[in-house]
């Protein structure tokens, strides 16, 4: 069967909105019959018949505490990053650690569109067209050891660039982590665009995580470092309220937040008022992810 969120694409490719909205009509059908190694040949009901949200929606509609707390501050302050050079240090449990130029990365990967939602915590969802790569190439290519169980993450910081970090909301640097099997799942993807043209900054620029089952902050922005590890690395929210934000951090609309249900989301865009609409197990992702978790309690690892 289709799995409709995944095209593959050359590096040069560019996708217009409006080009975007006719291609998906025809990828529908030309896309049948294409499975995807490692993910269930029957693709989740909820990427199916997804409507994409506009560019302008996705790239006003921000969260990046580096350059404040409001949605619009992203798109209003994030131009003072820099982003050309960029390098990616990749390090710890790898066979060749070192500093990746980002060209050399984007140049060794292949780029793919991936159509996915995308669940905030703070229970508001879109649904964007990512351009960019699978995780699992890029930490092959830097060679994972054996031994190493968990991926750890870490955004710029740039006092300079960034003055959202003048204010201690979080302990800057951002970081994240995954557990390797969730970091090696074919649905990872390190974004590096959006309906087809580069990630602007207030999305991630020049490349950021994207984890489509588990809350928005896992998917963290303008990654600088990427550490393969054997123990479990912390994680910017967990250190802020670890009451509140687990490590998994898997949507999952039987678990509350402490202070807001996290049964329904507010679908952005879809109205004057936005729609509610029902949140979905791992985010509608539960029959390529669900496996991942077999005989945790997830009740209590969230
Ligand atoms: N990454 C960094 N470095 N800083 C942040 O504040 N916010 C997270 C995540 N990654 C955040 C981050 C949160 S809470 C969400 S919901 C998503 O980014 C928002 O991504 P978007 O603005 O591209 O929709």
């Amino acid at each position: 069967m289709a799995n409709r969120w995944i095209n593959t694409l050359t590096e040069k490719d560019v996708t217009p909105e409006a080009a975007f909205m006719n291609r998906r009509q025809i990828m529908g059908g030309a896309l049948a019959g294409i499975g995807l190694a490692g993910i269930s040949s029957s693709a989740s009901a909820a990427p199916e018949g997804l409507e994409p949200n506009t560019y302008e929606e996705i790239t006003s509609y921000n969260n990046y505490y580096e350059f404040g707390t409001g949605k619009d501050d992203p798109a209003k302050y994030a131009d003072a990053l820099t982003i050309e050079p960029w390098t990616v240090e990749i390090d710890g449990m790898v066979d060749k650690p070192g500093a990746y130029a980002f060209e050399d990365i984007l140049k060794a990967m292949t780029i793919e569109e991936r159509l996915y939602k995308f669940r905030c915590v703070e229970a508001w969802s879109m649904v964007i067209p990512w351009n960019g790569f699978e995780l699992a190439d890029l930490l092959n290519m830097a060679g994972v050891q054996s031994g190493a169980k968990y991926v750890a993450f870490e955004t710029a910081l740039r006092p300079d660039e960034m003055p959202g970090v003048a204010y201690p909301v979080l302990d800057w640097p951002y970081v994240e982590g995954l557990r390797l099997d969730e970091a090696m799942h074919p649905l990872t993807i390190m974004a590096t665009g959006v309906y087809g043209k580069d990630i602007l900054k207030q999305n991630g620029a020049p490349l950021r995580l994207v984890v489509p089952w588990k809350y928005g902050y896992k998917s963290i922005k303008s990654v600088v470092r990427i550490t393969l590890t054997d123990t479990q690395p912390p994680t910017s929210w967990n250190k802020a309220n670890a009451r509140e934000y687990g490590f998994y951090s898997n949507v999952n609309p039987t678990v509350d937040h402490p202070r807001w249900s996290q049964a329904t989301e507010r679908a952005i865009g879809s109205g004057l008022f936005s729609k509610r609409i029902e949140t979905e197990m791992f985010n509608g992702y539960e029959e390529d992810v669900a496996a991942l978790y077999a005989g945790m309690d997830l009740t209590k690892d969230t």
